[in-house]
């Protein structure tokens, strides 16, 4: 009998020795090592047509001599997810959806399986039972009329052996970390075991062109459970994201290797699914009658698409001698160096107040030019004074308090205008070369913090 190889993996990078070691020289974590059998003894089990791809051999070629061709797509029919994934769906490539527990990739998925229509969708679940996905298919749409298969199975070559007499269009995975491949023996979910499953679908996706979803557990700490390699692995990797508590949810795409990633897809969770946001400006500033203060709203961009945004903040006096900050849809790195720059540039003495931030409809946004608005609403909430709610901003704050120019300001502009605001915010090195006439609303070009606060509170 052949002895049983194995190896240890860092559960959090993927990273393999020999040895067992308390430190990942990779990626620096501790006690992340695990011994996992790597080769099964039994002889081997056909994966997906494994043989015939070994003995193929490419031989290099001029770049000038590869025929180009764009990339096959279909679309989903979802508009939010077509726009995140670039365009649509292209053939033979492999998308890993990640997101926390619960907050609805198995439903993003069915839904799309079932709203396909005429497409032959192969829905793999190793979670849930048949009965189940259909409570929930009936929650979706009250007449599934289409072509869509379940099959409950975590087998990689029993799933293949489905697959090969089925011939799907689309392949849907629920979860990665839920398949095992009988080529190694290591427990489903570990390291080695989601590393052989995604390679196995990797290839079948190349070699027959169809296109596959897999859906990624993460962790506590927001990586998608497994090794990093599975990312890199992948050709696109979209976050699912949002507060629980919230009805919206967020799907991001963090790599794409046929789209500009950072794009953003909006959908509100209800009783019968998912239902996509086409206009999230709409949403993300919540309807309101009296000017309050500690609210400014900020012109961001986030991927292709401009969106309006509501930035509050509360500034109240320290209850206890360290003062609270916490922000909720920003970081609070970066609120705490506004807040030194409020300090020193502008004289608010902000050091022993309790500051915190929020940011409507539960998103998250790394945009810069969220800065201006938010030093504005904690300024309005210190002095209480509001802003008129017709007042926008747009632009980055550096540590002098110089107002910096940001990217693509035209459209902002425009989506702000299209929305009915009055006056916009933003730096003066952004208004060159810009063409105002075409706007009803006001753009102000400022330079400096101060400028800003004067041209408000007076
Ligand atoms: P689910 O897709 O199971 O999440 P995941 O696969 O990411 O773990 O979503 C579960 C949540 O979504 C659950 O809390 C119930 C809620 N939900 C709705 O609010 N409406 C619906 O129509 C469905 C199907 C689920
Ligand atoms: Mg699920």
């Amino acid at each position: 009998m052949a002895k049983t190889k194995s190896a240890y993996f860092c559960q959090s990078c993927g990273f393999e020795t020999a040895k067992w070691l308390g430190k990942c020289p990779s990626c620096n974590s501790w006690n992340t090592f695990v011994e996992e059998v790597i080769e099964k003894t039994t002889a081997k089990v056909p994966t997906w047509k494994s043989a015939g791809s070994s003995t193929r051999v490419n031989k290099p070629s001029k770049v000038a001599t590869i025929e180009s061709s764009t990339e096959k797509r279909m679309l989903t029919g979802d508009q939010e997810l077509d726009r995140v994934l670039g365009g649509g769906l292209v053939l033979g490539s492999v998308t890993l959806i990640g997101g926390e527990p619960g907050i609805g990739k198995s439903t993003l998925m069915l839904q799309l399986a079932l709203n396909m229509g005429s497409k032959r969708i192969l829905y793999i679940s190793g979670e849930e039972s048949e009965q189940q996905i259909k409570m929930r298919a009936e929650r979706i749409t009250a007449t599934p009329t289409a072509d869509c298969y379940i099959l409950t199975e975590t087998s990689t070559q029993n799933i293949f052996k489905q697959i090969e007499e089925l011939e799907p269009e689309i392949v849907i995975v629920d979860s990665i970390q839920t398949l095992h491949s009988a080529h190694i023996e290591s427990t489903p979910g570990s390291v080695s075991q989601v590393r052989e499953c995604t390679a196995e679908l990797l290839r079948f996706a190349k070699e027959t062109d169809t296109p596959v979803f897999l859906i990624g557990h993460i962790t506590k700490d927001g990586a998608i459970a497994g090794p990093k390699i599975l990312e890199h692995m992948v050709d696109t990797v979209l976050q699912f994201e949002g507060d629980r508590h919230h009805i919206y949810r967020i799907l991001r795409s963090i790599k794409n290797r046929f789209g500009a990633a950072a794009e953003l897809g909006i959908y509100a969770m209800n009783s019968s699914g998912l239902r996509e946001v086409t206009n999230p400006s709409e949403i993300l500033l919540s309807q309101r009658e009296e000017e309050l203060s500690g609210i400014a709203i900020s012109a961001t961009l986030e991927g292709a698409r401009p969106m309006l945004i509501e930035t509050q903040a509360l500034v109240s006096t320290a209850a206890y001698g360290t003062p609270q900050r916490s922000a909720t849809g920003f970081d609070t790195k970066r609120m705490n160096m506004l807040l030194a720059v409020l300090e020193k540039r502008c004289g608010f003495k902000l050091s022993a107040r309790d500051v915190f931030l929020n940011l409507a409809g539960g998103i998250r946004v790394e945009d810069p030019a969220i800065d201006l608005a938010i030093m504005v609403a904690i300024i309005s909430s210190h002095e209480d004074v509001s802003i008129p709610s017709k007042f926008c901003f747009a632009a980055e704050v550096g540590l002098s308090g110089e107002i910096r120019a940001v990217n693509r300001i035209d459209q902002r502009i425009a989506e702000a205008d299209k929305l009915g605001f009055e006056r916009i915010f933003v730096s003066k090195y952004n208004l060159k070369g810009l063409n105002l006439e075409k706007y009803k609303l006001e753009v102000v070009g400022v330079g400096k913090i101060e400028d800003v606060f004067s041209a408000l509170f007076g």
